[in-house]
């Protein structure tokens, strides 16, 4: 599958929590870039397109947001809403975000710089996912 959710540890203590993102050990490939989005609109949905090459990894790492993510043999919709899991989304899946909360910071880990040229802005141009 070219969509799935991760599992990050936590390291807890009586102070609190903290987790470490690495590459090539729990990402599943070398972090070239990182970005957050913040104050968006509940009422507004981001993404609407795919990448021809870029693998990503979305958290929410305050508040919630929801995602979709469709590579034309499944589809589904999860709910980001803690800082210890995140969506792996590689190259060719559909994605769309959406309701997101008021305070939501919705961190992604990209594997490489940003290149509008990566980008499939029609879905009728992204392939059906194949095992
Ligand atoms: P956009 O792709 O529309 O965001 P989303 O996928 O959340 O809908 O990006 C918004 C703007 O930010 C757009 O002008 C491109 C710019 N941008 C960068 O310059 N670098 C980046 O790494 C990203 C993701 C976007």
């Amino acid at each position: 599958m070219n969509f799935k959710l991760l599992d990050f540890h936590i390291f807890g203590d009586e102070r609190g929590s903290l987790i470490s993102l690495e590459s090539n050990k729990n990402i599943p490939f070398e972090i070239k870039r990182v970005y957050y989005i913040f104050d968006t609109k509940n009422d507004v949905a981001r993404g609407k397109h795919a990448h021809k090459n870029l693998q990503q990894i979305l958290v929410a790492v305050s508040g919630s947001c929801k995602v979709l993510v469709d590579n034309k043999k499944d589809k589904k919709t999860y709910e980001l809403n803690n800082p210890s899991k995140g969506l792996l989304i590689e190259n060719n899946v559909w994605r769309e975000m959406f309701e997101f909360s008021s305070d939501c910071v919705l961190m992604v880990l990209a594997s490489d710089y940003y290149n509008k040229d990566d980008y499939i802005f029609e879905y009728e141009n992204i392939s059906k996912f194949k095992d």
